[in-house]
């Protein structure tokens, strides 16, 4: 267990007893990979892992009397273009006077306990020095005097690797990075598929695969957002593994802005991933004295399958990465007023929306867009955050007052990153949107983007935001993004420095996150970018929980979010009943199944309590009661997919305690069908073999029978015969709660 260390032969063995990764200082003095998998025993010198080469008439060696080692095909930590390589580099430097080779060699290492908290970015972070351990290499190149730091911090009891690079100048000219990767991952053969997720707004987050082929495959985003397009996440899968079993490894950037994940297979069928900030358009300058980091990358090893993988993935951000204050906190059930009202509100209407919700135990009032300003449609008023008198004459503090007044907490919506042309602010400072003012600015919804890599707008936008906090006493706000960034461009920057645009934009918005995350610590923050176009790591670390998706149709949902439990807990998952025909499919599905499946996230209700009939406000009711008595086993519990929305009508996934004590399985079924199989078993997972579950406070079945035989599930799922199908009709669902019977009465 541990970081093992052969200093006579420079060897690292990162191992915890689930993961082993093992690389070693090459006769080049540069880092060369030898082993990333399950983990392995310990040996003195794992050097003969390292692949040599046969010669042949095509192949370039570094040294004329050992043809054996080549670049070309030597498994590598952190390679270079050039120098007989010729795949993709994890670095690329230029100077001034034209491009350059780096020759970083192997200078030091060190070892920490825990591991280092990074300025700036995003990061994971240990509780204590008991949790992780972290490796540092230090390297160099002389030529250019620039140190190159790449960190390793493997987690004690999770498959986990979290690795990072930072460059230094120590020299006395400048250079500029144009790719510095988080990490480049170089594996010895392509038998794998790739999984990741992708989409569009309102559809985002769908499980793609794809099966590894000769050349380069690659996701990305370059719009200034993770992106509702491509989620930094990407699997690659063994063939033979499955759900739950098999050998899987994941990669996530905590990262919220352009990034590349690639993967080049070469001609001898080696494989190497590359991670990290895009290169393209990216170009940094590095002056003396100064350094750059490059963000974090999560990689998770899993021998179980890739339920196996998103587990650690859950536990990571869970546990590792939210905000600390948020970890065993319970969130409130809200409701958002946005698909009630839309722009058209007044204070006694917001008022009896949150008084009739207040009723069905609903905990959190959320005031959605077109509170200030003159914001009655979205053409106008963003960046003006100065309460709507016609709407709300007596200020936002009199709402929020009200809304306490009912016993509700008070929440708000924010696009602090955005102005629409048709401002007070844009009048007053045209140059805070991004792009040059004498060159045509693209709209998107109708605004533009304010200048987040400027200081003095993202202290502005804080000082603002922070007033109004104060003033409302506020208990949670909606931060959304609904635009990417075009005519990328800074009034602030040098013309030669404007490659520096989207990476200091985005530390913009990390430090007004930070800022107002460290001051207003109760203050629960849900990110959201036109729905689901920033759900990454990244937001995680300030927002423990983000809008999945506009698309709020139960059977839409049912993709997204398992599409996005690949890699982010449920409890981040925002998911919310809304009202039918749904605004988005004008689909018609029942109460009970919009709920059963909003159930399996952070749970909330986005609709117009007053238009309810009695017999929904009881049905609501119940839902509610429901979801706080499950709430806590949803932030803690452990999670399993069990039937993919993109392999059948039919979706399933459940989530057990950690004691094993308790469960919540979710089944859900799009189309009825008609004299289907008569008697349907869904094979549960996580459960203690020995214990007896009852279900729904009923019937018990030991754990064993429902993991090998399965859950029966009731008949009145089966079809849509009148006489057994008491919920015929598509779109039927139910919602099993298994607890641990003590007196086992199985079979009874
Ligand atoms: C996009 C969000 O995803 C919606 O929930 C809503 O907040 C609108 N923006 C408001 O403009």
């Amino acid at each position: 267990m541990g970081i093992h260390i052969n200093q006579e032969l420079k060897q690292f063995h990162l191992t915890n007893g689930k993961v082993s990764y093992v690389f070693h200082v090459m006769k080049n003095g540069q880092l060369g990979q030898l082993y990333y998998g399950k983990a392995l025993r310990d040996r003195e010198d794992f050097s003969h892992l390292q692949a040599y080469d046969i010669p042949t008439a095509a192949s370039c060696h570094v040294y004329a009397d050992d043809l054996a080692f080549s670049l070309e095909t030597i498994r590598q930590e952190y390679p270079v273009y050039g120098n007989s390589d010729f795949r993709e580099p994890a670095i690329s430097l230029s100077r001034p006077d034209g491009p350059f080779i780096p020759n970083f060699q192997y200078e030091r290492y060190q070892l920490l306990k825990g591991k280092p908290s990074m300025e700036g970015l995003p990061a994971v972070y240990t509780e204590d020095d008991s949790d992780a351990e972290t490796l540092q290499i230090v390297l160099r190149d002389g030529h250019l005097q620039a140190k190159l730091i790449l960190t390793y911090t493997i987690f004690t009891h999770l498959p986990v690797i979290i690795r990072c690079a930072r460059l230094v100048n120590e020299g006395d000219s400048k250079f500029h990075i144009e790719r510095l990767m988080s990490a480049s991952v170089d594996f010895p053969d392509k038998d794998y598929s790739m999984i990741h997720l992708a989409g569009t707004w309102s559809r985002e987050r769908h499980v793609k695969e794809r099966v590894l082929e000769a050349g380069i495959q690659s996701i990305s985003s370059i719009r200034g957002a993770s992106s509702h397009h491509h989620n930094p996440f990407l699997a690659l899968k063994r063939p033979d593994a499955t759900e739950h079993m098999g050998e899987v490894y994941g990669f996530n950037m905590i990262y919220s802005s352009n990034f590349l994940m690639q993967i080049e297979v070469d001609h001898y069928e080696n494989v190497r991933l590359s991670t990290g900030i895009h290169p393209f358009g990216f170009k940094w300058e590095l002056n003396p004295g100064e350094s750059f980091q490059a963000p974090e990358v999560a990689m998770v090893y899993s021998d179980k399958g890739l339920n196996g993988m998103s587990q650690a993935f859950h536990d990571l951000y869970q546990g590792h990465l939210i905000p600390r204050q948020w970890r065993h906190e319970t969130r409130p059930i809200l409701i958002n007023n946005w698909e009630a009202t839309y722009f058209d509100f007044n204070e006694e209407k917001l008022v009896n929306i949150a008084r009739s919700a207040s009723e069905l135990g609903i905990e959190l009032f959320v005031l959605d867009d077109g509170w200030f300003g003159n914001r009655n449609d979205d053409t106008s008023s963003l960046g003006d955050w100065e309460t709507d008198q016609n709407k709300l004459p007596n200020g936002i503090e009199s709402l929020a007052g009200k809304i306490k007044g009912i016993g509700m907490k008070f929440g708000l919506w924010f696009e602090p990153e955005m102005i629409s042309p048709d401002s007070e602010l844009y009048r007053k400072h045209p140059d805070w949107a991004v792009g040059m003012n004498s060159q045509h600015r693209t709209l998107g919804r109708n605004q533009f983007v304010l200048d987040f890599s400027r200081k003095d707008i993202v202290d502005y936008l804080y000082e603002k935001m922070a007033g109004i906090i104060e003033r409302t006493d506020m208990d949670y706000i909606k931060w959304d993004m609904n635009r990417n960034i075009t005519e990328a461009f800074s009034s602030k920057l040098p013309p030669d420095r404007q490659g520096e645009f989207f990476h200091r934009y985005i530390l913009g918005v990390y430090d007004l996150y930070e800022r107002l995350t460290s001051r207003f610590p109760h203050v629960l923050f849900e990110s959201c970018a036109g729905g689901g176009g920033r759900f990454d790591p990244g937001m995680m670390h300030y927002a423990p929980q983000a809008w999945a998706s506009d698309d709020t149709d139960a059977v839409e949902r049912l993709k997204i979010q398992y599409g996005t439990s690949f890699a982010y807990p449920i409890y981040s998952i925002g998911s919310h009943v809304s009202a039918v025909p749904n605004h988005q499919t004008l689909r018609n599905t029942p109460l009970k199944t919009r709920a059963d499946t909003a159930m399996f996230g952070t749970f909330g209700y986005e609709l117009d309590p007053l238009r309810l009939t009695e017999e929904e406000r009881e049905e609501i009711k119940k839902q509610v009661a429901a979801y706080k008595q499950y709430r806590n086993l949803i932030r803690d519990g452990r999670f399993y997919r069990l039937q993919s929305p993109f392999e059948s009508n039919e979706t399933a996934w459940m989530i057990v305690s950690r004691e094993q004590s308790e469960a919540l399985v979710g089944w859900y079924k799009v189309l009825a069908q008609p004299n289907g199989p008569k008697q349907k078993t869904l094979k549960l997972q996580g459960l203690n073999e020995t214990f007896s579950y009852s279900i729904n406070g009923e019937k018990a079945y030991y754990g064993d029978e429902l993991m090998q035989a399965g859950l029966i599930l009731p008949v009145e799922f089966n079809g849509v015969n009148g006489k057994i199908a008491e919920r015929g009709g598509d779109y039927q669902s139910g919602v099993f709660h298994l607890t641990k019977h003590l007196m086992a009465f199985a079979g009874k």
